[in-house]
């Protein structure tokens, strides 16, 4: 528990609450209500818990005016330098950074998982061949549970551990069969001799009638991308794990939430949404038309890729994908890519606008993954699973740290009622 050092009083009809403030390592206190309800008898209104902090973790910390974001006290940039995806897994699940042998084991571990249960070949025949890729994998995720019964029991420490490995070897295998089902190719066996990142490239892009050898450029690409979305504190898709998790679900059902949740267009989704933005602006000339469009309250649209609950100078994670962007697109030799033009335009004119400015609006990492994810051939429904995969090692972490914690409690918010008083009922032949 972090450090109680002083507290606030709240005066509510002329009684005074005493309420604890909590010190933690980093950023600002926090005030304890927990037993505000009992000893005042009033709730706490906070609709998009803007001010709320739902639990305690050591996983992740963000500094939103700063633009700052570390995992276990190291940034995210020193990490996308000189980590590498699965060593950032190793860390967000266990707290520090691996030594050479503790590595190779995790990735002997990880390796030994990743095929899928042969009879989930039939599940995934079930499924349209159009559906959204982000729908098989909800379906397919949460079915999980039905294949590996043997991981589903959330008070066995091992069985969690397995449950973890499984999902961060196998999503990437289930989101590449879900890619290549809805393309109507076969699906493509993991392939152990490659690196996290070029084995899925593998499976979705390699085909039984020609050899497909994985660029290095971009299997680094692709595992930078995955670092980058690793994990980001309690966001909506982290926070409906955590919901989904405190009343005991098995943690296969509990990703599968996470999923569904990051599939919206405010959160997983926008990627895919923002690179269809930058699509239908199509040239330079037309981004005027956009920005006064966003500005707009009336209009209902948003620039996708821009603007943050947390970040509100700028998201350290968009810096890496920028460069990182630059980098494939050189090596694909498209540099004059049109929705480059377009995407770097847009910014400019975005940060140099007072309505941006003002609301301290900046992109946010969906602004340039997907051109990256676009010019490596991947089709926009892919976007948000290639999120979800990378996502899957900080929903678990958080889940395994919520399971861990002594003081867990189930999830239940409560609310303002603003709905009817008593009513009498009235006979249908009466109303
Ligand atoms: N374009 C135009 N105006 C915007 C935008 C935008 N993208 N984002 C926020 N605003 C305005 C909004 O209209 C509001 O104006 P006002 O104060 O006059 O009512 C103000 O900025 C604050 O917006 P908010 O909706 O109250 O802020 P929020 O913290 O609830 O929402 C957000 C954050 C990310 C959902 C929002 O900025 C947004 O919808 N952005 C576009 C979608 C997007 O790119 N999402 C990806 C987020 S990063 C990756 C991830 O988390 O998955």
């Amino acid at each position: 528990m972090a450090e109680t050092k002083r507290n606030a009083t709240l005066t509510v009809d002329g009684k005074s609450y005493d309420l604890p403030i909590h010190s933690p390592t980093l950023g600002p206190d926090v005030l304890d209500i927990r037993k505000l309800y009992a000893e005042a008898d009033v709730f706490t209104f906070d609709p998009g818990f803007t001010s709320t902090a739902a639990c305690e973790s050591a996983i992740t910390y963000i500094d939103g005016d700063k633009g700052e974001l570390l995992h276990r006290g190291y940034s995210i940039e020193e990490l996308a330098e000189q980590s590498h995806y699965l060593e950032v897994c190793y860390l967000l699940l266990y707290g520090e950074l691996p030594t050479a042998a503790q590595m190779a084991d995790f990735e002997t571990r990880v390796t030994r998982h990743t095929m899928v249960h042969e009879q989930m070949h039939y599940f995934f025949r079930g499924f349209r061949r159009d559906a959204h890729p982000m729908a098989t994998m909800v379906g397919v995720v949460g079915a999980m549970a039905a294949f590996y019964h043997d991981s589903t029991d959330i008070n066995d420490p091992w069985q969690r551990e397995v449950a973890a490995i499984r999902m961060i070897a196998k999503l990437p295998t289930i989101a590449a069969m879900a890619f290549k089902y809805s393309v109507g190719q076969p699906f493509v066996y993991p392939k152990n001799t490659l690196d996290y990142a070029g084995n899925f490239l593998h499976m979705c892009f390699a085909i039984p009638a020609e050899d497909y050898v994985v660029d290095p450029v971009l299997s680094k690409a692709m595992d930078r991308i995955m670092m980058l979305h690793a994990d980001h504190e309690q966001n909506a898709s982290t926070s409906t794990v955590r919901l989904a998790g405190s009343s005991g679900a098995n943690p296969f059902a509990c990703i599968a939430a996470g999923i569904a949740c990051l599939w919206g267009p405010a959160h997983g989704g926008a990627n895919q949404a923002c690179l269809e933005m930058l699509k239908e602006i199509g040239t330079v000339d037309r981004i005027p038309e956009f920005v006064a469009k966003a500005k707009d309250k009336d209009s209902g649209f948003r620039l996708m890729g821009f603007g943050h609950r947390v970040y509100k100078n700028f998201d350290p994670r968009a810096t890496v994908m920028k460069e990182s962007a630059d980098e494939v697109l050189a090596l694909l030799g498209v540099e004059n890519n049109p929705l480059l033009q377009v995407a770097k335009e847009l910014e400019r004119i975005a940060l140099s606008d007072e309505y941006f400015i003002s609301k301290k609006l900046y992109p946010n990492v969906d602004f340039y993954s997907g051109i990256i994810l676009e010019a490596m051939g991947f089709p926009t429904s892919m976007f948000t699973p290639i999120f979800a995969i990378s996502r899957t090692v900080g929903w678990i972490s958080q889940w395994k740290e919520m399971i861990g914690d002594k003081g867990q409690k189930i999830g239940r918010p409560r609310q303002l009622y603003i709905g009817e008083t008593h009513r009498k009922y009235v006979d249908v032949g009466q109303r």
